[in-house]
């Protein structure tokens, strides 16, 4: 089975997006390649397939272009997203702030209830390989696991040499759960006005060339080139601070109420499915509340896990802790 086949309705995705967001999505692109922002570079420099902390980067930077699903080699093809890492932790990771993967190092070994026991820093990135890149795990003793864990162990360095009241700027403003489901029709409203003018009329994205071997200058936000419904972005919460904290990229300028809807809006559209998921958190409790599939430790409905109102389940799980 070829590309087209897995993908039908990609053919011909470059031109309509081109021709109704060309102005824009064009001059916002050199804006961000000038302010030094830029997202993935197009082209991946010649990269040695040795565990060095540069070749970390460039997987990080690169991964659809390096590990994508368009890989000559099929051994190769380890991920069926055309994201990057970097899609999401933004500039490869040393952006501050939301996604940051600065202070990674200082975070593992630690226990997980996802995966319900201790996880280092190699299990982590195996965590984002199955589900924000819909993938399948790095070999521990490959060279492109060795190089991703050292270039991340890499970037501690960074942060310790960052003084303490440039962290405290680079925090991110906090975000307050609203007291109310989220609205997808407000959600929709707020896509269109902040958010299609890069990441395309349909949430698909902009390519970054006319092959797709080259992955995404604008990442899609659902569909299926995007994240699958384990992912971390999946959960409603993270997502809008995420989005809160980042989006528009280069203006981050939303409420509260309106990065939760379109965080919601997002949310609620196809995606790839991964397998298994009812294995995730074999501790129920530890669930988190805006995690968007079951089973619970509790009788809320699966619609309100996935889109709030959260208050009252917090309360359910606060209640449950006292003696
Ligand atoms: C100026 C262009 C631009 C605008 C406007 C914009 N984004 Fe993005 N967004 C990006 C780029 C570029 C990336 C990937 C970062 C990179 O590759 O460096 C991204 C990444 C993302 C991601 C993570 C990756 C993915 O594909 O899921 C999400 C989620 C996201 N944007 C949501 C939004 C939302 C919601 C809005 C509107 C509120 C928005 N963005 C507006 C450019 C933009
Ligand atoms: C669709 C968005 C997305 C993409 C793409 C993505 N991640 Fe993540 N990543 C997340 C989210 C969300 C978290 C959880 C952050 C949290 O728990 O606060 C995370 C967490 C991590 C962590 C743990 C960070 C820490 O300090 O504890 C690592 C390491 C990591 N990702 C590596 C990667 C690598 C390597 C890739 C590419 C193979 C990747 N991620 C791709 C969204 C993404």
């Amino acid at each position: 089975m070829n590309e087209s086949d897995n993908h039908p309705d990609r053919s011909g995705l470059v031109l309509p997006i081109l021709a109704s967001a060309a102005i824009g999505a064009i001059a916002i692109g050199v804006g961000l390649y000038a302010a030094g922002r830029t997202p993935a570079e197009s082209t991946a420099a010649a990269v040695p397939a040795i565990a060095t902390e540069e070749y970390g980067r460039q997987l990080v930077a690169h991964t659809a272009e390096l590990l994508g699903p368009d890989q000559t080699d099929p051994s190769r093809r380890l991920t069926d997203s055309r994201l990057n890492c970097a899609s999401c932790h933004l500039s490869a990771g040393t952006e501050p702030g939301a996604l940051t993967l600065l202070q990674t190092d200082e975070h593992y070994p630690r226990f997980s209830g996802r995966a319900g026991g201790m996880t280092d820093i190699e299990d982590r990135i195996n965590e984002c390989m199955q589900r924000s890149m819909n993938g399948r795990p790095l070999a521990m003793d490959s060279p492109e696991m060795i190089a991703i864990a050292t270039y991340l162990r890499s970037l501690g360095a960074i942060y310790e040499a960052t003084g303490t009241a440039q962290r405290q700027a680079n925090d991110p403003p906090a975000f307050t759960t609203p007291k109310r489901a989220a609205n997808l029709a407000s959600g929709e409203r707020v896509f269109d006005e902040r958010c299609r003018i890069c990441h395309g009329p349909d949430g698909q994205g902009l390519l970054a060339a006319e092959e797709r071997r080259k992955g995404y200058l604008f990442p899609p936000l659902w569909g299926p080139d995007s994240f699958n419904n384990g992912a971390g972005l999946h959960r409603v919460l993270t997502a809008a601070r995420f989005i809160k904290a980042r989006m528009p990229l280069g203006e981050p300028t939303l409420s509260d109420d309106e990065a939760f809807d379109v965080a919601a809006f997002i949310n609620s559209k196809p995606r790839p499915e991964m397998a298994g998921l009812e294995r995730d958190y074999p501790d129920r409790a530890l669930k988190p509340i805006d995690n968007p599939y079951g089973p619970f430790a509790d009788d809320f409905p699966l619609e309100q896990h996935r889109f709030g109102p959260f208050q009252s389940i917090a309360a359910f799980y606060e209640s449950q802790k006292r003696p």
